[in-house]
């Protein structure tokens, strides 16, 4: 979303000090140790921070069910900077997630004015038809658009009711003047990013969002809200092992067992209980003490560790009981790599990064004028040798053209020496993107007829 987060993700980015964003945002590193069979996306550091991956990565591990869920603006045309992120899902779906794709349809509407019609054609045939040509596998993937399921409406009403103005203001910086279209859009991306935890869109599973990290704040408050949702908090005690406690809601006080004039009700807080107790002892917990009269549970027994399952099952009591039992949502962040120019890339400037559509003759011409690592002349750049951390064709050749890693480590070392010129090493990528692009036109071709097989079915 345009001018929704004060912190610019792209300022950083020339002197590519990403430990620095991280660290504004309160990002933990990622540990590339922890991810099996590393992908390129990885291995490239395309993916530099992360909120809650150990949960998916865990899952991935064991071989249990998560989502995937992405979201596209359908407006503008796709290119480069946009595949980050399918690849990034790509890489998750080939890990065992169930992917869902939303088509922010609703939010092109309220902040860029697109009509749903024309967003639907946009959506179709800009972007699905590349995520297929992309490689997503249309059995695992469902594609919805925001204006067809209530049911994202509902939970982005619903999460509302959590949060309010002051907290948008410090989120997103809105003041009065805030178009209000600009308000709704993150509540109902809210209800895009939990929804598919519903019963009827997969149920309680973990769902990891990969992000350019200018859509953190949206995670944030998406991940904030949900906490504020959940009946039992799951802490770490003082003493070692963890504590329960209740969160007593509007919404569930008969069920905490607090009568309308705020005194406990013995009874009915002592049947909760019980019931958190066969929960737990079902998944290994035996050793408890209760005090019903404070709404908690310590579990000495437990570790850190443990705080995952026992979470999932709480969830699961959660909802039988009426609750809506959901789990904040992991994220992954993509770099965000340069523009051709040497500035940032950008949709509405062709000349700073090349689309899914392009011809090979438009993507030359731009790696042509790219910006360029290379020396002056030709005689200073044998002595000095080109600059790849500056090189735009090196760096498309590192993040999307060439798959090989003794291939790009090879090219990086003679263009650093200064073996090849400025203008054969764009040559080189010229030839890769090429490739890339040809492949990326055959595959969309063979898509065409059979898009639908992505939509889901409340598409129509
Ligand atoms: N706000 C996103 C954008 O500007 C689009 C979007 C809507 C989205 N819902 C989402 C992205 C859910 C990720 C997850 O592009």
């Amino acid at each position: 979303m345009a001018g929704d987060s004060r912190i610019d993700p792209w300022s950083s980015q020339q002197s590519t000090d990403y430990e620095r964003i991280r660290d504004n945002f309160g990002l933990s590193d990622i540990e590339l140790s922890k991810i099996p069979n590393p992908s390129l996306l990885h291995r490239r550091g395309i993916i530099f921070a992360h909120r809650d991956l150990d949960t998916i990565l865990e899952r991935i591990k064991l071989g249990a069910e998560f989502g995937v869920l992405t979201g596209l603006m359908p407006s503008g045309k796709m290119h480069l900077g946009h595949s980050m992120v399918i690849n990034q899902v790509k890489w998750f779906q080939d890990q065992g997630g169930d992917v869902t794709v939303t088509v922010a349809d609703l939010e092109a509407l309220a902040t860029r004015n697109v009509s749903l019609e024309e967003g639907r054609k946009i959506a179709i045939s800009e972007y699905i038809n590349n995520y297929a040509a992309m490689g997503l596998d249309p059995d695992k993937t469902n594609v919805y658009f925001q204006s067809r399921r209530p049911e994202v409406q509902r939970l982005g009403f619903t999460l509302g009711q959590k949060t309010n103005l002051s907290e948008f203001e410090s989120i997103y910086g809105f003041s009065g003047e805030t178009n209000l279209a600009h308000v709704q859009a993150p509540l109902v991306q809210a209800g895009d990013i939990v929804h598919p935890q519903l019963d009827k869109f997969g149920g309680l599973r973990p769902i990891v969002v990969p992000v350019g990290v200018d859509q953190d704040p949206h995670i944030r408050l998406t991940r904030g809200l949900v906490g504020k949702t959940n009946w039992f908090n799951v802490k770490k005690r003082k003493s070692g092992g963890l504590t329960i406690s209740l969160s007593v809601q509007e919404e569930n006080k008969s069920v905490m067992g607090v009568s309308p004039n705020g005194g406990i009700n013995r009874d009915v807080r002592i049947q909760l209980i019980e019931k958190i107790k066969s929960c737990l002892a079902k998944i290994g917990f035996a050793d408890l003490i209760p005090n019903p009269k404070h709404g908690t549970i310590e579990i000495p027994g437990a570790t850190s560790f443990d705080i995952g399952k026992i979470k999932l099952s709480l969830l699961a009591l959660e909802r039988k009981i009426g609750g809506m039992g959901l789990m904040p949502p992991s994220s992954t962040y993509h770099r965000f790599v340069v523009g051709m120019t040497g500035d940032k890339m950008s949709s509405s400037k062709p000349e700073t990064t090349i689309f899914m559509h392009d011809s090979i003759e438009q993507m030359s011409r731009k790696v042509r004028r790219a910006f360029s690592g290379g020396q002056a002349t030709v005689e200073e750049h044998r002595r000095l040798g080109g600059d790849l951390s500056k090189d735009v064709a090196y760096q498309y050749l590192q993040y999307f053209f060439e798959d090989s890693d003794e291939e790009l480590e090879s090219i990086g070392r003679d263009y650093e020496s200064g073996r090849i010129l400025a203008g054969e090493i764009k040559q080189i990528c010229i030839d890769r993107a090429a490739e890339w692009l040809t492949d990326l036109s055959e595959k969309r071709n063979q898509w065409t007829d059979q898009i639908t097989d992505f939509l889901s079915k409340d598409s129509e």
